[in-house]
């Protein structure tokens, strides 16, 4: 009973909290606030729940903020699962998604004046598979004005190169499938909230109540991954800059996305809120989509798959796989051509990568 009436700490029932889960999410808790202080000079405090998957966790957030008549500000280029998530769930339950560039401030302060229902903005960057990056500091100041809650997806980004809540975000959210395991071993989430009483209360009880928990196996993979986050991320961010510039000086590709290159349109934003740039980036070639299967078919050590930031460098085609469910207007709407490929650069050595890249290219 005192355990139930929350009188005494302790475990009950793993779908509620389990002593494999709670380190998990104190080391993402202290990644994201490592070093920050608030307004007072205090150290920012925050609180994770750790979730099934990077959905999970997205529903969770969108789910304990909104109710039927809000409607929710987000941006192009979003991870596809979440761009359905806001226009066939969120939509259904009368949560309507407004999406709008808000890379330019003049366009989100115009959508926010517009829309007197907007709650929350959700941002996702650097975003997939453009490689679009929004301005953290900006966004929040504008929706700090118009008392407005603001949530990002770090999962490109992770906390060693990219800390949201500097900025005064309210919540943040990872796929930990991705760089924080580190080695696709495992499917999970995170949410990560600043109001720690929040977390404490609504939010955990709506995560018990939606059932989204992960499972103590997963939470040990992801525990044991994000050991070596540093390492992996510092070689992850310098093997794909090296392939970035091998790309872009190819005679077969037309354009390269990447935010480390002075070419990309949010080179300047994401120098100002990133460590590096990332490890992901996007590529066209000059032939177009048969050319693009003919790469894809011909790579040897990189592997053609979904998902991102594994030890693997994985290479996908955007249309025909993580976005197949957005439509092609709006996919065409976000810069997601037919011939687009995605890679998730990863940790091997160089050299081979770059040789797999130049045989597939021939
Ligand atoms: C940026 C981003 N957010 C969220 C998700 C969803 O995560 P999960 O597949 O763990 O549910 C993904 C999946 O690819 C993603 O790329």
């Amino acid at each position: 009973m005192r355990r139930f009436s929350g009188e005494e700490d302790g475990y009950i029932y793993s779908r509620w909290e389990n002593p494999t889960f709670k380190p998990a999410e104190e080391i993402i808790a202290a990644l994201e606030t490592f070093k920050l202080k608030d307004e007072s000079g205090n150290n920012v405090q925050a609180k994770a729940i750790l979730h099934a998957s990077g959905m999970a966790a997205l529903s969770c957030l969108f789910q304990t903020n909104l109710k039927t008549g809000d409607a929710v500000l987000s941006h192009f280029s979003l991870y596809g699962g979440t761009h359905e998530y806001l226009h066939k769930i969120l939509d259904q339950n009368g949560i309507k998604p407004v999406i709008a560039d808000l890379r330019d401030l003049n366009i989100a302060e115009a959508a926010i004046k517009r829309n007197k229902n907007i709650r929350l903005i959700h941002l996702e960057t650097p975003a997939n598979p453009t490689i679009q990056c929004v301005d953290i500091e900006g966004i929040t100041k504008l929706a700090k004005q118009h008392g407005l809650i603001v949530s990002v997806d770090n999962t490109f980004a992770t906390p060693y190169l990219q800390q949201p809540f500097k900025y005064g975000v309210d919540f943040v959210a990872h796929s930990t499938t991705k760089f924080l395991n580190g080695h696709g071993t495992a499917i999970g989430g995170v949410l990560v909230g600043r109001d720690v009483h929040f977390m404490k209360t609504k939010a955990t009880k709506w995560h018990r109540l939606l059932g989204g928990n992960t499972n103590a196996f997963d939470a040990f993979l992801l525990l044991n991954g994000i050991k070596t986050l540093e390492l992996r991320m510092e070689r992850h961010c310098s093997n794909a800059a090296s392939v970035a510039d091998f790309l872009q000086q190819h005679a077969a590709v037309a354009k390269v996305n990447y935010n480390g290159l002075a070419s990309h349109p949010d080179y300047a934003v994401a120098k100002k809120q990133m460590k590096h740039p990332g490890a992901m980036l996007s590529f066209e070639l000059k032939e177009g989509i048969n050319a693009g299967k003919n790469f894809i078919d011909k790579l040897r050590l990189c592997t053609r798959a979904v998902s991102l930031g594994t030890a693997d460098t994985l290479v996908s085609h955007p249309a025909s796989m993580s976005h197949y469910g957005v439509s092609k207007d709006e996919r065409l709407q976000f810069g997601i051509t037919d011939g687009l490929i995605r890679m998730s650069v990863g940790l091997e050595n160089i050299e081979d990568i770059l040789t797999d890249l130049d045989n597939a290219l021939q």
